[in-house]
């Protein structure tokens, strides 16, 4: 340890591209108050953050703005400013336009440009300064996801007192498409700066531990990779290894049994009509989604008369996302086309075909939703996991209805019983949804029972104590060998 560090307060440290917190609105359009975010990260961690004297390292959502460390609840925020270029080059480019495509199978083309690098790589510098400012000596910090790749290692060059961990809540491609990155030796090389680096699924992590031996060379034996990035610093252990996400399962359940919240759920039938067959679909407005699979084949079931527009309804909620990125817009143009042509097709003057709505719900209204629909269709073509597949099956708590679900989400690892489908196969997707809303009630209980089983028992938190006391246990002996 160089014989100037400094020392900061915080025992435990998450670092994430965003702060855990929205701001809220003042009436008068001022800057108002902040709330935390709905997401269940933020939920597994502020117990955490309560026991140990935690803070919170992330972006505030807003360019060119510098803000002064806050307090929110028991956490203690630390926002990192990022300019205009900044927002364009390492966030809109570097991670949602090179990494977020080329970790996603290359669904759309992933872009690669030595001036969003240069912002990714200045960045992530400033991130890992945020960090090692607050850490007290011999903190446990933890990196979350993949615009912060970089983190791990600049943090341990400053401060090797630390303990780190990194989780990627994206897939980790395969190595054949993972060779694409003009900076594919520096990246992980940057994730090697952890101690444990989690993965969703255990084909993330082997994927991982190939690049490792063909891109940096490092002897890999089982799990754990022998680190040595020169001579002159000592060497580490780094470990890869999978930690499935999971949901804040007993927030979801309260609220499917809140009884306003029932109501609600009646309500939104009553008012699509008391159809015989609601399907929801519930994404960020995301390529990786395979909302045009699903809508291809939902077109084809009414062309061929399978579903009828007076039976079924679909409502496709789709979460504004990343607007600015050109892929996005592409894509949103292309949804929202088909939506129109389907339901100028199908409609009657009673009924739609496709209720589409290009908006975020507070999670009361989604629980609602969830209620309200008889089959969840998940037909995404790569996702890390899919929290909404496990947040629907949580929240039928009467172990009714039946989910649809992509083999391509990491959700599909433990959900075995929904029925599974390879979305590109469009015959296949459509005799899925036809199996869906068929399914006889007792089949369609004895496969929820099974996956609510398996979601109520591996929640968020379970996930976060898991990784956690994985990271504390450092290095397993025969790795030492
Ligand atoms: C995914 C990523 C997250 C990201 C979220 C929303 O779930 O894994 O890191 O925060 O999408 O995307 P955004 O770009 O709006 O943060």
């Amino acid at each position: 340890m160089s014989p100037g560090t400094t020392y900061g307060d915080f025992e435990f440290i998450v670092v994430s591209n965003r702060l855990p917190v929205d701001r809220v609105n003042d009436d008068d359009g001022g800057n108002g108050t902040w709330r935390r975010s709905p997401g269940g990260l933020v939920t597994a961690l502020a117990p955490v953050m309560e026991k140990a004297d935690g803070a919170w390292v992330g972006w505030h959502g807003a360019p060119d703005e510098v803000l002064e460390p806050f307090e929110h609840g028991d956490m203690h925020l630390v926002p990192v400013p990022l300019d205009p270029n900044e927002v364009e080059f390492y966030y809109e480019g570097f991670s949602n336009a090179t990494l977020w495509p080329l970790y996603h199978d290359v669904i759309a083309p992933p872009e690669f440009h030595r001036h969003w690098w240069d912002s990714y790589r200045k960045v992530n510098e400033r991130f890992a300064e945020a960090t090692a400012a607050v850490a007290s000596k011999g903190a446990t910090i933890w990196v979350q996801d993949y615009q912060l790749q970089l983190v791990p290692k600049l943090l341990r060059a400053a401060r090797p007192d630390l303990k780190i961990g990194f989780f990627n809540h994206i897939p980790f491609p395969p190595l054949e498409i993972y060779a694409q990155l003009p900076w594919r030796r520096q990246v992980i090389e940057g994730l090697l700066g952890a101690d444990l680096i989690g993965f969703q699924r255990p084909s993330d992590a082997s994927n991982f531990l190939r690049c490792v031996r063909r891109f940096v060379g490092f002897s890999v034996r089982q799990q754990q990779v022998h680190v040595q990035y020169d001579n002159s610093a000592p060497g580490h252990v780094s470990r890869a290894e999978a930690f499935p996400i999971s949901i804040d399962v007993q927030r979801i359940t309260d609220l499917a049994n809140r009884p306003d919240i029932i109501e609600r759920s009646k309500e939104i039938r009553r008012e699509l009509g008391n159809p015989k067959h609601i399907l929801l679909g519930v994404d960020r407005l995301d390529y990786t989604k395979g909302i045009g699979h699903r809508l291809k084949a939902y077109e084809e079931l009414l062309a061929d008369g399978k579903v009828k527009v007076e039976d079924a309804a679909l409502i496709q909620v789709a979460s504004p996302s990343r607007e600015r990125v050109e892929q996005y817009r592409l894509l949103r143009e292309e949804v929202e086309g088909a939506v129109g042509r389907i339901n100028g097709t199908y409609d009657t003057i009673k009924n739609t075909a496709i209720r589409y709505l290009h908006h975020s719900y507070p999670v009361e209204e989604m629980v609602a939703l969830y209620l309200a629909s008889d089959v969840m269709l998940v037909t995404a073509l790569r996702d890390g996991m899919n929290l909404v597949a496990k947040e629907y099956v949580a929240a039928r708590t009467g172990n009714r209805g039946a989910l649809v679900l992509s083999e391509f989400a990491g959700a599909a690892d433990t959900l075995r019983q929904a029925v599974l489908v390879n979305p590109h196969d469009i015959d296949g997707l459509k005799e899925a949804i036809v199996t869906a809303l068929d399914m006889s009630p007792a089949e369609a209980t004895r496969r929820m029972r099974i996956m609510r089983r398996q979601v109520l028992q591996n929640d968020v938190e379970r996930w976060s104590k898991s990784f956690l006391s994985e990271l504390q246990n450092g290095v397993k002996e025969d790795a030492l060998v």
